[in-house]
């Protein structure tokens, strides 16, 4: 796994939900009750901008036609059938970093 610095934005423990890059990914950084997620920027229901939805009882709520999805999991709420993809967070020094497999070691983990 590779860990990609997100510059930019302060892990002060305000809340904020983040459109950013890394790793060839468009992610969606979402810091929620002084914990920071990483989670897919994309609905999956009809391509809504996640980080222009905003957060409630541990869910990312998507601003299109509100389909919501786990912070944790990123598992859709009962009823969609769905789920976004989540990365790991890790605060190095103050500053906040996202771990992205590639391909080949998403294969690799496939076969272990
Ligand atoms: S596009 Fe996100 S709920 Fe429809």
């Amino acid at each position: 796994m590779k860990w990609y610095k997100i510059p930019g934005i302060q892990n002060n423990g305000q809340p904020f939900i983040k459109r950013v890059k890394a790793g060839g990914k468009t992610i969606c950084l979402v810091g929620f009750e002084n914990q920071i997620f990483a989670l897919a920027a994309k609905c999956p229901h009809a391509g809504g901008n996640l980080a222009a939805g905003w957060c409630k009882n541990g869910k990312l709520i998507c601003p299109v036609h509100r389909y919501s999805y786990n912070l944790q999991t990123g598992k859709g709420s009962e009823g969609q059938n769905d789920y976004i993809n989540t990365y790991p967070v890790e605060i190095r020094d103050g500053s906040i970093y996202v771990g992205i497999n590639s391909f080949w070691e998403k294969i690799k983990q496939a076969f272990k």
